[in-house]
């Protein structure tokens, strides 16, 4: 008896932990800007952006990170969100800086949002692609994820990949591997090209529009003070992974499922593949498109 009330009350306390490692946005995250526009809520789990006539929010992670995997369950501006964009990303400092970008860009009532990604390296970006989501996500929350190793940048929607940029130094593409990365998020109004180029503005009479943040999880080597910090166990080869059963992210790449699924997300969700425009780039598409 005394046991297995024991073992009850281990079992609660991991979970609490496990609760906390899901994150604080009062402990993990702060806001940079929108005087009051940006609010943690439910105490600590959650956080709301707003966007009024005025100005719009935004915050940022306490930690810079080099490598990691970050989550953030978001739901969007619901109803008529022309002209939002609310933004979710990893950025380094500077003007060679490093970038990792989910952005979504609001639309009219009934009108699909874009998911608009993007990947800066060396402060060079130009590597859009767009897709549409498979499901309303301004109703209910949905995790969207940064897996950041040093082979991989994966994005992914409710787990499933939608895009894998590869490490492809060897070939002369730089990869991001040496600036540490803050996370930040914002609501802003960017009617000026954001919804159908900028022909939908945004409409003032439904503001103040807000996108709420949860479940922001950050397990992830964390930069300071000129080290990286990394979780226990995290760089330990895929073998040795592999031998207790499980996978760090560190090693984490698309296994041949996870690559069918993303390759099934592309062919029907995606609406725009900068590896595809052959008119931007008159000199030819950019190196990594030819690579696998
Ligand atoms: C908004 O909806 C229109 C019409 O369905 C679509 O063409 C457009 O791509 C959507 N998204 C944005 C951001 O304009």
């Amino acid at each position: 008896m005394r046991s297995s009330l024991a073992i009850a009350i281990a079992a609660v306390a991991c979970l609490a932990l496990a609760a906390e490692a899901a994150g604080n946005f009062y402990q993990d995250t702060e806001m940079t800007w929108g005087g009051g526009r940006g609010k943690v809520v439910d105490g600590g789990r959650g956080l709301d952006l707003t966007l009024d006539r005025t100005s719009g929010s935004g915050f940022q992670s306490r930690s810079e990170y080099l490598f990691g995997k970050i989550d953030m369950q978001i739901k969007l501006v619901p109803g008529n969100s022309a002209g939002t964009v609310t933004t979710f990303y990893l950025s380094s400092q500077g003007s060679t800086h490093d970038e990792i970008d989910f952005e979504f860009l609001g639309n009219e009532t009934g009108e699909p949002y874009t998911l608009h990604t993007n990947v800066f390296t060396q402060g060079q970006g130009q590597r859009e692609q767009q897709f549409r989501l498979w499901f309303d996500p301004t109703t209910s929350f949905h995790t969207y994820s940064i897996v950041w190793n040093p082979q991989h940048v994966i994005f992914a929607v409710d787990g499933t990949p939608i895009r894998d940029f590869k490490n492809h130094e060897a070939r002369g593409v730089a990869f991001p591997k040496s600036q540490p990365m803050r996370l930040y998020a914002s609501l802003w109004n960017a009617d000026d090209w954001a919804t159908q180029g900028g022909r939908v503005k945004a409409d003032w009479s439904h503001a103040p529009f807000v996108a709420s943040f949860r479940g922001f999880s950050a397990d992830a080597c964390v930069w300071a003070n000129g080290r990286q910090q990394c979780p226990v166990g995290t760089m330990e080869t895929a073998a040795v992974a592999g031998r207790r059963g499980g996978r760090s992210w560190w090693n984490q790449q698309l296994s041949d499922m996870s690559y069918r699924r993303m390759r099934w997300v592309q062919r029907k969700f995606m609406i725009y593949n900068y590896c595809t425009d052959a008119k931007r780039f008159p000199q030819g598409v950019p190196a990594e498109c030819h690579l696998r």
